[in-house]
């Protein structure tokens, strides 16, 4: 009989526990979706701020997140990019083409740079550095972009979706940078 009563209580002890761990798994959810939601209020792309950072929910325990997490995103766009037109600069014969893909990787390769370095003037609340360079990204992505327009035969659609991406997350970024700096 004690045998039975014992373990009905730690049957219960574990619900307890389940029900505990569950709750506080919800209320942290929660609360990261009312930081995103209050977080991208002011960003330009706003409805993409949210969905975006809403993915990586699970992750996100303070503002600083959301910033490390839009700027992860950008940077893996931005090196796909670069790894995209460094293989058409590689492959093509056409000298003046080739010339200008180079021009197009070696902004976003700059750009990529820059994102990096606003990660470390984040970890320094340097906010304006954080502005800087994230507006000097954006810049770089446009010179890639005028860079491949001058081409024929090679469409910039190929990646203009991944460029138009990183354009909005360095957007949402600055966005996130302003609401950190404000507090
Ligand atoms: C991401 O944010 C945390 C603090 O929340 C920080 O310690 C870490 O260095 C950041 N990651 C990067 C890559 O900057
Ligand atoms: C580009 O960014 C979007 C939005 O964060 C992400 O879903 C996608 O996986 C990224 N693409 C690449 C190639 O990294
Ligand atoms: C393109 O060629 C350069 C120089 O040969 C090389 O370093 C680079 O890895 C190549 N890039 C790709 C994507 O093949």
């Amino acid at each position: 009989m004690g045998c039975i009563n014992s373990s009905h209580s730690f049957f219960f002890f574990f619900l307890t526990l389940i029900t505990l761990s569950l709750t506080t798994s919800v209320a942290q959810a929660d609360e990261a979706s009312d930081l995103i939601k209050n977080t991208c209020e002011h960003a330009i792309y706003k409805e993409f701020c949210i969905s975006d950072l809403q993915q990586s929910k699970g992750k996100i325990a303070n503002i600083r997140d959301l910033a490390n997490i839009t700027l992860q995103h950008a940077l893996s766009n931005a090196t796909y990019i670069v790894d995209y037109v460094s293989k058409l600069a590689n492959t093509t014969k056409d000298f003046n083409a080739q010339s200008c893909f180079v021009e197009c990787s070696t902004n976003y390769e700059k750009a990529i740079s820059l994102v990096q370095s606003s990660f470390s003037a984040l970890d320094n609340k340097d906010f304006d550095n954080v502005n800087r360079w994230l507006t000097s990204a954006m810049f770089r992505a446009e010179l890639c972009e005028k860079a491949f327009k001058g081409q024929s035969g090679v469409q910039f659609s190929e990646i203009s979706d991944k460029a138009e991406l990183f354009n909005h997350l360095c957007s949402n970024a600055l966005a996130i940078a302003d609401r950190m700096a404000g507090m």
